[in-house]
């Protein structure tokens, strides 16, 4: 969907996480990417990879601010984030990353959003705490457009993209965890927040996901 970046693109990776995607990004573009975020532990362990996969002098880590960057305007041929604009919130964050974007540049983010008009009560109760600016497929793309960019293609990450690498590694821990915080009445209510969630996505995976957006800027 992205065709016509330059030879050595200039990518931001906002929340990057422990960077499975920013080592990625690398490999598929050649291009330089900033891996940001704000808790260290993650950036050392994009570091940590970004050597152990030969693309360190390709990565270049910054603890900050998704909501306040201090980056030279339209720095970036990409913006990418996943799983992250939440924090900041999806409009706030199509606005504010825009200065940041050279004309024609592409944002690319994956956001948690309801793919049915009619939501049930017990996952929409559910999501209301944990994430409550979630929205309808149909509301992202117009705060997309109002926002000023062209929305090139979207989609929905497959069931499997939720449970093979994280729903069912984090299921296997929680029994264990569950011996060890025996008593700490705070750990037990965050392991039953983290069964309850895996249960709703059993239940309910049909009516949300994650979309994956693709848009860029006019030139
Ligand atoms: C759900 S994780 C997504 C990580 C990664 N993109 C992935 O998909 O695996 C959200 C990330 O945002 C980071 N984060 C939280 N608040 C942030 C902020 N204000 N600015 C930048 N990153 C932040 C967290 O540390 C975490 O790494």
């Amino acid at each position: 969907m992205i065709q016509d970046l330059p030879e050595d693109p200039q990518i931001l990776d906002i929340g990057c996480g422990p960077g499975r995607q920013t080592i990625v990004l690398v490999k598929e573009t050649h291009g330089t990417v900033i891996a940001l975020d704000t808790h260290q532990l993650f950036l050392d362990e994009v570091e940590k990879r970004a050597k152990a996969e030969n693309v360190d002098i390709k990565i270049i880590t910054t603890k900050q601010s998704m909501a306040d960057m201090d980056f030279e305007k339209q720095s970036f041929d990409v913006i990418w984030s996943e799983g992250a604009i939440f924090i900041i919130g999806f409009e706030k964050g199509l606005n504010y990353w825009k200065q940041f974007l050279k004309p024609g540049g592409y944002l690319v983010i994956s956001e948690l959003a309801w793919l049915i008009d009619d939501p049930p009560n017990e996952a929409e109760t559910f999501f209301n705490e944990g994430y409550p600016d979630m929205k309808k497929i149909d509301e992202n793309e117009s705060i997309i457009k109002r926002s000023g960019y062209e929305l090139i293609d979207r989609f929905v990450l497959p069931d499997t993209a939720w449970m093979d690498d994280y729903y069912i590694p984090i299921e296997k821990k929680l029994s264990i965890l569950r011996g060890k915080y025996k008593g700490d009445k705070q750990a037990i209510k965050f392991l039953d927040a983290s069964q309850e969630e895996i249960e709703i996505f059993r239940k309910y995976s049909n009516s949300y996901g994650y979309l994956f957006y693709v848009m860029h800027l006019p030139s």
